[in-house]
């Protein structure tokens, strides 16, 4: 399943479900060389914008699944955040990864999907969502 596996990946770099991340500073810490944020303050980190950024995505706008097949081009480490990074990282994403995969090639198995009509922007919920998307399966011949 490695081009499944890279359909997934490539589903949640963009858009990612998870577009924003929020953390409070307890103490005064360093977010660039330049920027220190002062304790008490909240900052905000957006994987959505990280996985639209030129410097790190060659095309970053083009779903392009094939960019995880290809042999491993190095790339910064905080560029791919759908499961966030660090000590707070998504406790399940090595399940959700497999259960993504194996329900997208579940479906692809049997089924045919169409798109009827094409999602307009997402809406920018606590969670990304798709925006009156909606699609036509089609069962495949068994066989
Ligand atoms: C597509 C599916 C999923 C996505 C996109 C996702 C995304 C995320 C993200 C971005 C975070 C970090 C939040 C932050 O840094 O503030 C997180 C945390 C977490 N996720 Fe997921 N997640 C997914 C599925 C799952 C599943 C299947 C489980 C459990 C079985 C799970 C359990 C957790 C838990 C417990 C945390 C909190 C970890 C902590 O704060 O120490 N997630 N998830």
């Amino acid at each position: 399943m490695p081009y499944t596996t890279a359909f997934v990946r490539e589903s949640v770099r963009t858009p990612p479900p998870a577009w924003l991340l929020a953390r409070d500073m307890t103490a005064p810490t360093a977010v660039t060389d330049r920027c220190t944020a002062p304790a008490d303050t909240a900052i905000l980190i957006s994987p959505y914008l990280i996985h639209r950024d030129p410097r790190h995505w060659p095309n970053p706008d083009r779903f392009n699944a094939s960019r995880w097949t290809l042999p491993h081009t190095k790339r910064h480490r905080y560029a791919y955040l759908p499961f966030g990074a660090g000590p707070r990282v998504c406790i399940g994403l090595h399940l959700a990864e497999v259960l993504l995969t194996l329900t997208a090639a579940r479906i692809t198995t049997h089924y045919q999907l169409a798109v009827s009509t094409p999602a307009t922007a997402p809406t920018f919920n606590s969670v990304l969502l798709p925006s009156r998307l909606s699609l036509q399966l089609t069962r495949r011949a068994p066989g």
